[in-house]
């Protein structure tokens, strides 16, 4: 009898430590993100237009799964150096439009460079504020922000003014580093997928498709308009 009160009280204490220890590597989880992350120097623009960086990048498999096609209207937020934005500029032809939006002007001016150089008619250039895209309402197909949210100060408020920039059957792509890739931003800039989720309904949005293993090193999450 005693044997079995002490059995019970040792499997109590080993349920209570694994419950502390459960508590605590949340608490420290949630303590360890910081938001947002600071803004992508230009100085770094050559990491983002190395030339393997397609390799796990994996470009023209996103805009497969996004259904990227001639005559859309699509936003990069966060367009940098304007890696995508090219891609973009191709895949929706002279029919389509791609609206290069980014905060940091010096980002602009080699984009607009680069636009020169490669001759493309089809790419617009938007200085966005921190808090607002600067996008017309209704006139997007889809919104990609590639890399971008987890520097967004203001998220919520920020997505619901792309929301409003949508058309009505509009989508958005959000593409960010997983906490288990080798390369990418500091891990506590990184952004857990529910957390980036949570975010989109409180801004309007639906999670419609999640894509984990799409990319080597990041998710990408899909959102749709949601009604209310
Ligand atoms: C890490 S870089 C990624 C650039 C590009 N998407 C790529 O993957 O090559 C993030 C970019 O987002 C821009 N950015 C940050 N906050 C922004 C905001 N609120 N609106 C528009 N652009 C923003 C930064 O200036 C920077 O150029």
């Amino acid at each position: 009898m005693i044997n079995q009160n002490n059995r019970g009280r040792k499997v109590f204490l080993i349920l209570l430590g694994i419950f502390f220890f459960c508590v605590n590597t949340y608490a420290n989880e949630e303590i360890r993100r910081e938001r947002p992350g600071k803004l992508f120097s230009p100085s770094k623009i050559p990491l983002l237009e190395d030339p393997k960086r397609d390799t796990w990048q994996k470009p023209e498999e996103i805009l497969n799964v996004l259904g990227i096609g001639k005559g859309q209207a699509v936003a990069d937020i966060g367009a940098g150096s304007g890696y995508l934005a090219v891609k973009l500029s191709e895949r929706v032809g002279a029919a389509g439009v791609v609206y290069a939006v980014d905060v940091q002007q010096e980002m602009l001016d080699y984009i607009s460079k680069r636009l020169g150089t490669e001759g493309l008619k089809n790419v617009i250039l938007v200085l966005g504020n921190m808090d607002d895209p600067k996008l017309s309402p209704s006139s997007l197909d889809i919104a990609i922000l590639l890399s971008t949210y987890h520097e967004i100060a203001e998220p919520i408020d920020f997505m619901k003014k792309i929301k409003s920039a949508l058309k009505p059957h509009g989508r958005l792509a959000i593409l960010e580093f997983s906490d288990e890739s080798p390369i990418g931003p500091p891990l506590k800039v990184r952004l857990p997928e529910d957390l980036v989720i949570n975010e989109l309904k409180q801004a309007g949005f639906a999670l419609s498709q999640k894509y984990n293993f799409l990319l080597p090193y990041q998710y990408l999450l899909v959102f749709t308009p949601s009604s209310q």
